[in-house]
């Protein structure tokens, strides 16, 4: 808590002022509000998205290369595999090409693409293997696709923004900490074994204080599968957005393959009693902490995915899922070793710092473990080369 105490004393002015706006804003939201309380869920909605005061949608400055605190050196809020090292992007687009040659496709779409540095390492990856790819971005935040276009500028004629879901797409969709940014539910299974879910309201010196519900038939219906693993005093999110971006993927992909990258777990590891608090976290400044009400709009939200739900709503709208592993087991089967082995050993420095990075996407205690890569099929029989050894889907259905 004191390096939270101290990480905001430190804030940039701009950040203070934008932090004071979106409180003020969310108040407002809660204040005109019937209940006066709203669901977590809208909550977490306007913290991140809102069009003036989203973390995601007013700040593209904060996310990638901090202004959040007066330290010059500290660097955006928090770091994703294609931020840490193009060495992620490369090794993708391995197994996107076997993709794309299966498919005869030249397409890739990405949904949120954060900074556009995914998107230019995989152009660039496939510019010196002479292959032509139209990639297409799919992205809520106006902010991001405005650096998206700067960070791709050298690649215009290949890239198009959409503002709707494409239609009849065939070949290879990326989301990379997509489903983890997505605004979750929360709910709380109670000593008198009731089912309640978290609302925001106001206490009397106006901070936002959690309010506990009912569960309405969408909370109570979604949480069955989930009470047979849990005990009283359990909080957890459902996150009803990703499975609703599941349910569209039929709707406009005719054939091809859904690589969702993330952290996360199967249902049974994902409500464990060990988690009996959730896994909803904070990033602002590279801290870390659970607590959502210290500084919306000026950091990151996100919690755990279930890969489980996503199997699920996969299988139940006519598509399945072609491969499940860790990112490491994921990046190993997709040739991350070859990569290494040919990396310009020249300059110490940059080496050392490669090597660095490729060891935290590997690492079991680091992003090797923590995220996994699931993908998704329609209308696609081959196998996939990023889960010949070590697939895990059989863990994601009873
Ligand atoms: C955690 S960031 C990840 C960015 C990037 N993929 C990376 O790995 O560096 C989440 C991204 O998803 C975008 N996003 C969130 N919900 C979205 C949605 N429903 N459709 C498209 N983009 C979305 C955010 O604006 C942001 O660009």
């Amino acid at each position: 808590m004191s390096m939270i105490k101290s990480l905001l004393k430190n804030l940039h002015p701009s950040s203070i002022e934008h932090l004071r706006l979106t409180m003020d804003l969310l108040k407002r939201k809660i204040q005109s509000s019937n209940e006066r309380a709203i669901k977590f869920e809208d909550w977490m909605s306007e913290a991140l998205y809102n069009p003036f005061f989203g973390y995601y949608t007013s700040k593209k400055d904060i996310i990638f290369n901090g202004r959040n605190s007066t330290d010059n050196n500290i660097n955006g809020d928090f770091v994703t595999a294609p931020e840490l090292t193009p060495i992620f992007a490369k090794t993708l687009s391995r197994q996107i090409a076997q993709v794309l040659n299966y498919l005869e496709s030249e397409n890739i779409i990405e949904f949120g693409a954060g900074s556009g540095i995914l998107a230019k390492n995989i152009l660039q990856e496939f510019k010196k293997l002479g292959l032509n790819i139209n990639y297409k971005i799919i992205e809520i935040s106006n902010s991001l696709i405005s650096t998206q276009k700067q960070t791709l500028s050298s690649f215009n004629d290949k890239v198009e923004w959409l503002s709707s879901l494409p239609i009849g797409f065939n070949g290879c969709v990326i989301a990379n900490e997509l489903l983890d940014a997505m605004p979750v539910s929360i709910f709380h299974y109670s000593k008198n074994k009731s089912i309640m879910e978290k609302w925001v309201g106001l206490n009397q010196r106006e901070e936002f204080v959690w309010i506990d519900k009912p569960a309405d038939n969408r909370l109570l219906e979604a949480t069955k599968k989930i009470l047979p693993l849990i005990e009283c005093d359990y909080t957890s999110e459902i996150n009803f957005q990703s499975d609703a971006w599941i349910r569209t993927i039929p709707k406009w992909l005719t054939r091809g393959v859904v690589f969702i990258i993330d952290y996360g777990f199967p249902r049974h590891e994902y409500y464990h009693l060990q988690r009996a608090t959730g896994t909803l976290m904070c990033h602002l400044n590279h801290i870390a902490y659970s607590d959502p009400f210290i500084a919306p709009g000026i950091q990151d939200i996100t919690s755990h995915v279930d890969f489980s739900s996503i199997a699920e709503a996969s299988i139940e709208n006519g598509l399945y899922v072609l491969g499940y592993t860790s990112l490491a087991n994921f990046l190993i089967n997709s040739g991350i070793i070859h990569i290494v082995q040919d990396l310009d050993k020249s300059k110490i420095k940059n080496h050392v710092e490669e090597l660095g990075a490729v060891q935290k996407l590997l690492s079991e205690i680091d992003m090797g473990e923590l995220f996994k890569v699931i993908a998704i099929g329609k209308d696609f029989q081959n196998e996939l080369v990023g889960f010949s050894e070590n697939d895990r889907s059989h863990k994601l259905l009873p």
